[in-house]
């Protein structure tokens, strides 16, 4: 159930941000991906961007993330990782990378807008992770 709930509330933010300069979409999410992780994770999301050659670690297929959960992809989990909760090793812990573009705490400092504005990039990300999956 608070599975659900979350959603709907992330979901209520992007609507809520819908009507401001930063309105967000499936567009944004793949220009958001393209620009933040697909040196990683690949274009297509299958972990095979051209950083990959000099890293240690290699990404997952994040085109897999819902055949890895039983079918079912795993949005409040992802969307988690994004935000840097979840601290995924090799982000870093919390994505210091992307500073306040990805993290709720660093925009909780910064007033409601700016949470309206990180939560839609977040979830708008999200939602293009999930359009990728195989
Ligand atoms: C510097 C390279 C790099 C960048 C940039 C990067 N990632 Fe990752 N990501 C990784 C690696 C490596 C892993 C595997 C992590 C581990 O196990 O520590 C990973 C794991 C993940 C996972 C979990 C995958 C799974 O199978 O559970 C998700 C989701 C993810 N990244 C999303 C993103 C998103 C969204 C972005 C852009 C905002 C991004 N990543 C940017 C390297 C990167």
């Amino acid at each position: 159930m608070l599975k659900t709930s979350s959603i709907f509330i992330a979901i209520g933010f992007v609507v809520a941000g819908a009507g401001g300069a930063q309105a967000q979409g499936p567009d944004v999410g793949e220009a958001l991906y393209n620009q933040y992780c697909a040196t990683c994770h690949g274009s297509s999301g299958a972990g095979d961007g051209p950083l990959t050659e000099i890293m240690m670690e290699q990404p997952g297929d994040l085109t897999q993330l819902a055949a890895n959960n039983d079918g079912e992809f795993p949005m409040l989990q992802v969307i988690h990782i994004i935000d840097g909760r979840t601290g995924v090793r090799a982000h870093g812990g919390p994505m210091p990378t992307y500073g306040a573009i990805f993290s709720a705490e660093a925009a909780d400092q910064m007033g409601y807008g700016s949470v309206v504005e990180v939560r839609g990039r977040i979830l708008s990300l999200a939602m293009y992770l999930e359009s990728l999956q195989k």
